[in-house]
């Protein structure tokens, strides 16, 4: 029912094992164009290319180097994007005018089944308005994309809360772009030549969309330290592993790091609906998946 959608031009918000995504077949431009207008995203930045199996790459990709094909067998499916050339096939609306492509294979079996009965890749941003926190509902899709979008696909909450790890395999040596839930040190067990972007020193951003304002809620986001001790404004939330070591309106404690990532652009989302000004975000240490949650934070952060 929702492939009938992307089969007849539409666009299909649906889940995945990381955010919620928007998608339109990879070859539909004016599908395509619905996505940026509906999400109102900057037309400078390239979609993923989600994949129902490794026989798909080869519609996508001109080239597969060798780096690139030992990550996606060992990750895909998966939370991992992989940045490969674009093969001329594919609309350059796509990729906003890039001659490489993200292609991703989701673990999650709705999208699986999903992107199977579409019979095509399927181009998708995460569901939300451009500049919001990525959805993990589809609640969070509704609040943003409400008669803006053809269909929802609903299902429970994301698994993992935050964005795919991306990864440009373009180079000589695999450049990690986005932190996520597959980390440096996985991708080193694997290519022990990968670089993190910061170490790569290439003309930046290699990403576009690292240098858009992302995952922010209205209210102000402040990172303190476990156990830091601070005056918070009237109107402020809390979010962290321990609890807060000041006195706060609504605080949001997660057992584990994990948790704190599968909970976060919720929480984010949760506030504002509740007029809270202000949020007090707990630091992680940057291991496992604490790196990308700290990336996260890092760009929602005001300091
Ligand atoms: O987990 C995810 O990746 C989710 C789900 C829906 O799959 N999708 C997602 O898409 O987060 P989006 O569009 O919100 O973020 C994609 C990121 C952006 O920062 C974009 O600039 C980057 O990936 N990206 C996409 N194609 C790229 C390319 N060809 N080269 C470099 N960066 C690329
Ligand atoms: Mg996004």
């Amino acid at each position: 029912m929702a492939a009938a959608y992307i089969k007849s031009g539409g666009i299909v918000a649906f889940p995945t094992e990381t955010v919620y995504g928007l998608g339109a077949g990879v070859f539909d431009e004016p599908a395509i164009a619905k996505i940026f207008e509906a999400k109102r995203r900057p037309a400078d930045n390239p979609l993923i290319a989600h994949i129902s199996g490794h026989e798909q790459v080869g519609l996508l990709a001109a080239d597969v180097p060798a780096g690139a094909s030992v990550l996606m067998e060992a990750f895909f499916p998966g939370p991992l994007t992989i940045v490969l050339q674009r093969s001329p096939a594919v609309p350059r609306l796509a990729t906003a005018g890039l001659d490489t492509i993200g292609i991703r294979m989701p673990r999650y079996p709705l999208a699986q089944s999903f992107l199977l009965a579409c019979g095509t890749p399927v181009v998708a941003p995460s569901a939300n308005l451009s500049g919001r926190p990525s959805p993990t509902t589809w609640q969070a899709v509704l609040e943003d994309l409400d008669g803006r979008i053809d269909c929802i696909l609903q299902s429970s909450g994301s698994e993992i809360g935050l964005e795919s790890t991306v990864v440009d395999c373009t180079g000589d040596a695999p450049i990690l772009l986005r932190p996520g839930a597959i980390t440096l040190e996985q991708l080193r067990q694997i290519v022990p030549g990968t670089v993190s972007h910061e170490a790569a020193d290439e003309e930046a951003p290699r990403s576009p969309g690292m240098k858009h304002a992302h995952y922010t809620p209205r209210a102000s986001v402040w990172l303190v330290a476990p156990g830091e001790a601070i005056t918070p404004a009237r109107g402020s939330a809390y979010i962290g592993t321990g609890p807060p070591a000041f006195a706060v309106g609504v605080v949001c404690i997660c057992s584990s790091p994990d948790e704190y990532a599968r909970r976060l652009f919720e929480f984010f989302r949760e506030c504002d609906r509740g007029g809270v000004e202000y949020i007090y975000c707990e630091t992680v240490a940057e291991t496992g998946i604490g790196a990308a949650v700290m990336d996260r934070l890092r760009r929602a952060s005001t300091r």
